[in-house]
């Protein structure tokens, strides 16, 4: 049983970071980890523009600590609206920082409401990007209040992926935290132009974690935790070496006070550990040979990005997370608090 892993140093393909203060004190977290990371645009309000990309990558690296500076890289991203021209996905994909764009159906997460309200609607932004041949990311939920909640991933499948594929298909479409076995299943089947990323809290966690002992909102999240066999169907994908499934944590902070409460937030904040919970899950099945391709390798293979050059060594020793981090002028409660993880990142 190793003891110390040394591997190529992951990147982050889904990472929300928020702005001001609170990014300002989530952001080493990621950046002690990961070289680099696809930055969510659901602010409020989103990133729909490129000068807007522009001036929040700015944002981004100047909050950088001093130590931590030029050490990483973050991959910026547009919202997709009903409104987006063609035009603004040229100035995107001609930009070299924007890496893709986001698709939210409106209403399916949080600051989602300026999303999308048919994807009918976004035809020549689409057009264009499959041209230019700017990634797609999707956020794979249907908002159908008459489709259950737990079936919104794989109705999406049938009722807008599906489509978008024959419509276009030479676009490059990475589907996001997927949480199902029949989203595993489709992105399998798929052509190489589809993707998936998985995060660390679907490979770790089934629905029963939102009810243990009484409700549990800080495993709340969207697409929410699915039954245990979707679980299996993760950490099957995870760890088969498949080059299209990769990581994309989706750590999403909220403070406390947003996630405990009569209308909590969607949103899981795992940055603190991210890769050594992926570490932990991978050795869990036995896998943990598999670890670096997929937290280092698949990614930028399919962006179409170099792999990082640099290592980071993780060392078997067991510790704390803590009950709370510091997240602006508030705290937030990060996935596993109070909890032991046993693998730990060296140095950095
Ligand atoms: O749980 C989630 N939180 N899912 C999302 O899609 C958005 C995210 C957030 O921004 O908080
Ligand atoms: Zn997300």
């Amino acid at each position: 049983m190793a003891d110390k892993l040394t591997f190529t140093r992951p990147d982050d393909w889904h990472l929300h970071l928020r702005d001001g203060n609170a990014m300002r004190s989530v952001l080493p977290d990621t950046a002690r980890r990961f070289a680099r990371a696809i930055i969510m645009p659901n602010l409020k309000p989103p990133i729909v523009t490129t000068e807007q990309a522009a001036a929040y990558r700015a944002r981004i690296l100047s909050a950088l600590p001093a130590g931590l500076a030029g050490r990483f890289e973050p991959l910026m991203t547009l919202y997709l609206t009903d409104a987006t021209p063609p035009e603004e996905i040229a100035r995107a994909k001609e930009s070299g920082f924007v890496q893709a764009v986001k698709l939210y159906p409106a209403g399916a997460t949080t600051h989602s409401d300026a999303g999308v309200t048919d994807i009918a609607r976004c035809g020549a932004a689409l057009a264009q990007m499959e041209k230019l041949d700017l990634p797609l990311l999707v956020h794979g939920e249907v908002v159908d209040p008459a489709v259950d909640v737990f079936d919104r991933e794989k109705v999406f499948i049938d009722r807008v992926l599906i489509p978008l594929q024959q419509r276009f298909p030479g676009l490059r479409i990475v589907f996001e935290h997927i949480t199902t076995r029949e989203a595993v299943e489709f992105v399998q089947s798929a052509s190489g132009r589809i993707a998936a990323t998985i995060t660390p809290h679907h490979l770790m966690l089934n629905r029963n974690a939102l009810f243990t002992g009484g409700l549990r909102p800080h495993h709340y999240c969207l697409p929410v935790l699915k039954r245990e066999v979707h679980r299996q169907a993760l950490l099957k994908a995870a760890t088969s070496g498949h080059a299209r499934f990769f990581s994309g944590t989706d750590s999403a902070p909220h403070p406390v006070s947003a996630k405990e409460s009569a209308c909590g937030c969607a949103g899981i904040y795992s940055a603190h550990a991210a890769i050594e919970l992926y570490a932990e899950v991978f050795e869990q099945v036995g896998r943990l040979d598999r670890l670096e391709a997929f937290a280092s390798f698949h990614g930028p293979d399919f962006y179409g990005l170099p792999r990082n050059s640099e290592q980071i060594s993780l060392i078997r020793e067991s510790w704390q997370i803590p009950a709370q981090i510091e997240f602006g002028e508030d705290v937030l409660i990060p996935l596993g608090a109070g909890g032991q993880v046993c693998w730990k990142l060296v140095g950095n």
